[in-house]
């Protein structure tokens, strides 16, 4: 089957917080996490068929997307699961918020590695606690890494959580094993829950790199571990709102559940189906989209190199979210700099990273060279 990324719907009028954001301006929008691209149509098909059913009532958590992601987790991470460790969810936000709530007391801390994905951060401040951010560090391949030095020197007495984000949002690494395994270390010594957010595990393109699943491990890191998928950013699926969670610990299990009752609503009956279909059929799809983003990330790394020397864009594994450092520049304002020029990007500041901007490449092709042109531009070349 041929896929086509090279041209997508016009998003105006469906209330898309991507495109609304511009609307009426000549910006290009590359900022939140969501791709331009229609959903695969395996999925498409299975969407259709629930919407001819035409009875949308209440739904549980049944059979059909607990198999799915039983016999995902096993075929394409060799996660031998349980249904019973499984939470359906309407959204990860709300599942990293509502543990910081199950698994910290109001004078307990949480731990994460930055610039990282902005809700980690807002999560325990929602919740009143403490938060300490480690920046994440450069190992000798120049790559971004966890620094467990500097995690060692700054963890506190009464630090509980540490919330991951493998593979990395928004510097695009995987964690490899043994990075993952010192982690692991670091949580049993310091006795922290481990919430290891994955949405991001089957968007990784260099094809030489495997994504773990941090629980997969050993006994000792599932004992503690908190995984949270979804199928939404690779299937291009988040406003269907299906996500869920693996708890194997059943102590973690229920006091996670406790906290989630009456707060967390049911899955639509839609984000169920589209899950199913995307675990169950999604597959050719989801390689062709990844040829797909691996020749734009190819692109950006050109494009950077001869074109705009000047922002520092390191080499990553996996999603479709580039991450520019753009401090050289000695921009007072990057964000609204590029968007007078025509680009919307992410801006760094609430990933705790000011003079950094975050390209999203999940567009057709010529989308993002106009928007690299325009990112030129705004340089001041030609
Ligand atoms: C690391 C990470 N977690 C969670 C989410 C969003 O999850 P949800 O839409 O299920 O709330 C994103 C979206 O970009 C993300 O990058």
């Amino acid at each position: 089957m041929h896929y086509n990324f090279d041209s997508c719907p016009d998003r105006e009028g469906f209330g898309s917080l991507k495109w609304d954001k511009y609307r009426g301006r000549d910006v290009l929008p590359l900022w939140v996490a969501d791709m331009d691209f229609t959903s695969a149509p395996e999925i498409l098909q299975a969407l259709q068929n629930r919407l001819d059913h035409g009875v949308f009532g209440y739904t549980i958590p049944h059979a059909a997307p607990t198999e799915a992601v039983l016999n995902y987790l096993q075929r394409d991470h060799q996660y031998e699961a349980r249904a019973s460790w499984l939470n359906f969810l309407p959204g990860l936000v709300p599942a990293i918020n509502l543990c910081c709530h199950a698994f910290t007391r109001p004078d307990e801390s949480v731990m994460t590695a930055t610039p990282v994905y902005p809700p980690f951060l807002s999560a325990p401040d929602y919740a009143k606690r403490e938060l300490i951010q480690v920046p994440l560090c450069l190992n000798a391949h120049d790559q971004w890494t966890l620094d467990f030095e500097t995690m060692e020197a700054t963890i506190q007495p009464n630090t509980r959580l540490f919330i991951l984000c493998s593979p990395h949002n928004p510097v695009g690494r995987v964690f490899n094993r043994a990075e993952l395994t010192a982690l692991g270390e670091f949580c049993e010594r310091h006795d922290l829950i481990l919430i290891s957010d994955e949405i991001h595990c089957d968007l990784v393109f260099e094809e030489t790199v495997r994504h773990t699943v941090t629980a997969t491990l050993n006994e000792s890191i599932a004992k503690r571990a908190v995984t949270l998928m979804a199928p939404s950013k690779t299937y291009n699926l988040p406003g269907l709102a299906c996500a869920f969670s693996i708890i194997e610990n059943p102590q973690l299990r229920s006091r996670f559940e406790e906290t989630i009752r009456g707060i967390i609503t049911e899955v639509n009956c839609f984000g169920y189906a589209g899950l199913t279909a995307a675990y169950n059929h999604g597959e050719p799809w989801r390689q062709a989209l990844l040829a797909y983003l691996r020749g734009n990330y190819q692109l950006i790394c050109d494009f950077v190199r001869n074109e705009m020397p000047e922002i520092t864009f390191r080499p990553m594994e996996a999603t479709y979210l580039a991450w520019f450092d753009v401090s050289p520049l000695a921009l007072k304002a990057p964000l609204a700099h590029f968007e007078r020029h025509g680009v919307g990007l992410s801006d760094g500041t609430p990933f705790g990273a000011a003079q950094h901007l975050r390209l999203n490449f999940g567009c057709p092709r010529a989308t993002l060279e106009a928007g690299l042109a325009r990112m030129k531009q705004a340089l001041g070349g030609s």
